[in-house]
Parts: structure tokens; C-alpha cells; sequence
């Protein structure tokens, strides 16, 4: 039987760190009503004490949402951890994710102090937080370049002070997949309290390596990963929930499964990029415009032939209407007549041959031929 990974959705949260993406309450709160429709299992809502605007959406998202569990981010101190926690009183299930520095360059050039200091301030926090909340989420800062042996020793002592969930960020997608693949295997052997917490994976995408990265996590034993729709997030993004669902549910054979509602990831996808005004790159894996179009002659005859020669999923499972032919200069002769089928004109072979000269050369300057054009095409030969 296949195993849960549960999804963490930090898109209202570090997607939302984004410069000129901001959402007001209300907008968080479409988002947030969209996102347990889409099927997370948390929401990160936000960070309370960053601002009261902030404040107030994890109050209503806390209030419109409850399904999910709802997240509030805090840092290592008090005051955001009181922050965190009135914002969720409202929360059917709330969640604190407290965190601080874990690699030794964020230990002294960002808090200017030792190992030994951090340990203590985590646990301190855990305690904290736990004293507000049960369900207590850590995070090891730049867990990507800590050293595996204290990281270890860091995770061992907040789930020994009562975390639930242990978040080891590879913050500045320092890691490359094996390196974070295996540091989350050197977590599961060496430390003893393991048992008791779920792993969670956060990557950032400066390598483009995010999914890959989530994707080692997770085939190390991590059961939780954090994500952002269309992969937006600080700098050059978070991992994308689309790619991790999708990989999961592509290939059975990891025995992995989420209660992501599949169908549910296309509308998702676009109400976020509208909402936070960030296009989509057409090439983006899963919900890109051209995720679904062929426009190559010998991918479209493949494709035509049968849709399995180049795809490896059904468009309607991310809930994309259909998979598009673009007729370009490079498209063949089977599209063309496919296409042509499609608009109520059948012909035969010469007559194909024919139409589709004319149609490369209008489609050398037009670059992608319409249906316009086509019928225009199709009357202009039935004339002579
Ligand atoms: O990237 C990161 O380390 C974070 C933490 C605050 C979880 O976003
Ligand atoms: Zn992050």
C-alpha cells in the first residue's frame, strides 16, 4: 500500500515574499479557500508578526478555512511565537513553525553566536511554542549547509522538546539531490528520537534543483514537503507543487501518494499567477502554456498516432481542457490534415500535398497558423 506525503502549501507565505506579489486579506483568504479545495493538507498562512496586515489573514483564513491545518511562521523568540499563536486561535488545527540558523555561517554572520547557544534557543522556543500549540513545526535554517553532525544533534533536541514536524531547509538551494538526499538519511540513522516527528523537506530552486531536491527527501523517508504553486517563492522559488504530485503520481513504483485533487492544480496554478501578478513561463512543467502542445512534425504524427508517444500524463488529470497542436512552420503534414478534419475539410492526399506547401509559406511569416487562416487557406484552393 502506498504511503502519504503530506503537502505543506507556503504559497500565502514565502510565494508571498515575492516583490509585488502581495495579497490583501481578502485575496489570501480566495487563495487559502482555493487551496483546500486543490486538497493541501497545511496551509502556511503567514507570519503574524511581520505586519498587522499579516496578522489578520491567518485570523481569517484561520476563520474560512478548516480542513487543513493552518501555519503561522515565527521566528526563535517570544513575541512572534504570542503572534503566531493569537492569530490561530481561531484555527480548527494550528500549527506554529518556530525556527532559527542551523549552518555555521547563519550561527555566526547572522546571529553571532555558537552551537551550543543555538541548541539552547531552539530548544527554548520548542517549549514555547508547544506550551501554546501541540502541533509544533521546527525549522533548521539553511539546514542545506549545516554540518550533518550538529544538524543531527539540532533535530534530536527539538523533537526531544516536543516537535512535531522537523523542517530541514536547504534555504539557498545550496544541495544537489544526492547530497540532500543524503543528508535527510543521515537524520533518519542518527537520530534517536526519530520516530516521533515527521521530516519535513523545504528547497529553494537557485540550481533549479528544487523538486529533485524535495524529490531525494522524500525518497529518504521525509513525509512532508513544502511548496509553492508555480514554484514562486524568494529569489528563484520553492520547490512547485505541481512537479512533486505529479512525479509521485506518474511513478506509482515510489509507492507515494498524496490527497492532492489533481484536477484541481490547472485552476489552482492560474488563480495564483493572476492574484500575484507573476506570469507563468510558457515552458513551466505541468500548468506552462506549451506543458501540453506539440508543434514539431514528428511529435504531433507521434502524438496523433497515439498520445502516449509524448505524453506521460492526460492534460485533464491537472485539469487542462485539452492538448494543443500549434501549426507552425515545423509542423507535418499529418497535423496539417488534422487539423483540417477538425474544421469540417477533408481532402485527399495531392490535395494535401498541395495545400501544404501553401501552408509553409504562410506559415514562415505568420510563425503559428491559425484556424482563421486555415479556412481562408482551405477557400482560397477550393477557388482555383
Ligand atoms: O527557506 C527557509 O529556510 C524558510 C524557513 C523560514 C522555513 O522559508
Ligand atoms: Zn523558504
Amino acid at each position: 500500500m502506498s504511503q502519504r506525503v503530506q503537502i505543506f502549501d507556503t504559497t500565502l507565505r514565502d510565494g508571498e515574499q515575492v516583490p509585488g506579489s502581495q495579497l490583501t486579506t481578502d485575496e489570501k483568504v480566495i487563495v487559502a479557500r482555493q487551496l483546500e479545495k486543490l486538497g493541501v493538507d497545511v496551509i502556511e498562512a503567514g507570519f503574524p508578526v511581520s505586519s498587522p496586515g499579516d496578522f489578520r489573514s491567518v485570523v481569517e483564513i484561520s476563520k474560512a478555512v478548516r480542513e487543513p491545518i493552518i501555519c503561522a511562521l515565527s521566528r526563535a523568540v517570544t513575541g512572534d511565537i504570542d503572534a503566531a499563536a493569537d492569530a490561530l486561535q481561531y484555527a480548527k488545527r494550528g500549527r506554529i513553525h518556530t525556527g532559527i540558523g542551523s549552518s555555521d555561517i547563519h550561527i555566526q554572520h547572522k546571529f553571532n553566536t555558537t552551537r551550543e547557544k543555538i541548541i539552547e534557543r531552539a530548544i527554548a522556543a520548542t517549549k514555547y511554542a508547544k506550551s501554546k500549540v501541540e502541533d509544533v513545526e521546527f525549522y533548521c535554517e539553511d539546514a542545506g549547509r549545516a554540518d550533518l553532525a550538529f544538524l543531527a544533534q539540532l533535530v534530536e533536541a527539538v523533537i526531544g522538546a516536543g516537535a512535531t514536524v522537523v523542517n530541514i531547509p536547504d534555504t539557498t538551494g545550496y544541495c544537489l539531490p544526492e547530497e540532500y538526499g543524503g543528508k535527510i538519511k543521515y537524520i533518519f540513522e542518527n537520530v534517536s528520537n526519530i520516530h516521533k516527528a515527521i521530516i519535513s523537506i523545504h528547497c529553494h530552486n537557485d540550481l533549479g534543483l528544487a523538486t529533485a531536491n524535495s524529490l531525494a527527501g522524500i525518497s529518504q523517508g521525509a513525509r512532508q514537503v513544502e511548496v509553492t504553486l508555480n514554484g514562486i517563492g524568494e529569489r528563484a522559488g520553492n520547490t512547485s507543487l505541481e512537479e512533486v504530485v505529479m512525479a509521485l503520481k506518474v511513478h506509482p513504483e515510489m509507492g507515494l501518494e498524496t490527497a492532492i485533487n489533481t484536477k484541481e492544480i490547472y485552476p489552482t496554478s492560474q488563480l495564483v499567477s493572476k492574484m500575484m501578478r507573476m506570469p507563468i513561463q510558457a515552458n513551466k512543467a505541468i500548468v506552462g502554456r506549451n506543458a501540453f502542445a506539440h508543434s514539431s512534425g514528428i511529435h504531433q504524427d507521434g502524438f496523433l498516432k497515439h498520445n502516449l508517444n509524448y505524453e506521460i500524463m492526460n492534460p485533464q488529470d491537472v485539469g487542462v481542457d485539452k492538448s494543443d497542436i500549434v501549426l507552425t512552420a515545423r509542423s507535418g503534414r499529418h497535423a496539417l490534415k488534422h487539423r483540417l478534419e477538425l474544421l469540417g475539410f477533408s481532402y485527399e492526399k495531392a490535395a494535401v500535398d498541395e495545400l501544404y506547401s501553401r501552408f509553409l509559406e504562410v506559415a514562415d511569416i505568420k510563425k503559428e497558423v491559425n484556424d482563421a487562416d486555415l479556412v481562408a487557406l482551405s477557400k482560397a484552393f477550393a477557388s482555383v
